[in-house]
């Protein structure tokens, strides 16, 4: 905690130093500069060491570790799955994004509880070390390009699912997701808000989580940053894994295709 809150002032103390010591502009400007100063010390680093660990290390009820775990290119390998996540799985004859498939190794291969592990909160517990395995897993994949499956009939229901979910208006502020990441150019405080219905925008906003954020000292998976933008779309959250979070992913997975991923990303 006491080392979270000892990143977040110094990221303070660098934005400050920086507006201070240049000329006026623009406040996207601004926030690249600040993202281009903090690559180089990215804590993402440290959760991609825990996560490398952690699917080597015998756990769970059955004492064992991850290493068979199936990601979609066969037990054991890691290198490239995450570009090509969400995908089909013939196992569980679902549709699966990288943290709902960890989710299921956890629980076939070491025993863990699947509905109790995803009820526990964000940032707690087995959620922690799923948060790990996930940066890591996608750290094997920095630098190649998305390229997902719509050959299942499955990958394609999810991506229109997807689509349309993007699209639903709903709750109190009659929001979708399209209201703030619909269009070009728009911002919320400092913070741009790509436009999530093709890329590049999808390859800026989908390519790069798990990601770190300063704002915070907190490490977020996919599904918390979708629970996230459901709470500002003022909608209940959803559950951890469900459908309705994997199709969103799938959907802005295809629309990624070919973006470079830059996952484990430091976010604002
Ligand atoms: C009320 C406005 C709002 C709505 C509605 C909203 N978001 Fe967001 N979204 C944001 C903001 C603000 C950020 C940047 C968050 C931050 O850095 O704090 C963001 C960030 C994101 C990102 C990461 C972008 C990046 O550059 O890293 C993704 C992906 C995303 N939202 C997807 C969605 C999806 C999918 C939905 C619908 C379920 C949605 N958002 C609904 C405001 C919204």
């Amino acid at each position: 905690m006491y080392k979270k809150t000892l990143w977040g002032a110094a990221a303070c103390a660098l934005l400050l130093a920086s507006a201070a010591a240049q000329q006026p502009k623009t406040a996207s400007q601004g926030i690249d500069e600040y993202r281009a100063m903090l690559q180089d010390g990215n804590p993402a680093d440290l959760f991609e060491a825990k996560g490398e660990g952690l699917w080597k290390q015998k756990r769970g009820p059955k004492n064992a570790t991850l290493e068979q775990c199936d990601l979609g290119k066969g037990p054991g390998v890691f290198k490239g799955v995450f570009v090509e996540l969400p995908r089909y799985f013939p196992d569980t004859k679902r549709v699966q994004d990288l943290e709902s498939r960890l989710l299921t190794c956890m629980s076939t291969l070491q025993g863990f509880d699947e509905a109790e592990l995803a009820k526990t909160a964000f940032g707690r517990g087995e959620q922690n070390n799923l948060t790990a395995l996930a940066t890591w897993i996608a750290a094997e994949s920095k630098g190649m390009k998305f390229n997902l499956s719509q050959s299942h009939a499955q990958e394609k229901v999810f991506y229109e699912v997807g689509k349309r979910l993007f699209f639903q208006r709903a709750g109190s502020h009659d929001f979708s997701c399209a209201s703030c990441h619909g269009e070009e150019g728009k911002r919320i405080r400092l913070q741009d808000l790509p436009r999530l219905t093709q890329n590049p925008g999808d390859g800026v906003g989908f390519a790069a989580w798990p990601a770190y954020r300063v704002s915070n000292g907190q490490m977020w998976g996919m599904q918390q940053r979708l629970n996230d933008c459901y709470r500002q779309q003022r909608f209940p959250y959803p559950g951890f894994a469900s459908d309705a979070t994997i199709a969103l992913s799938l959907y802005l997975g295809v629309n990624s295709k070919g973006a470079v991923s830059i996952a484990p990303a430091i976010k604002r």
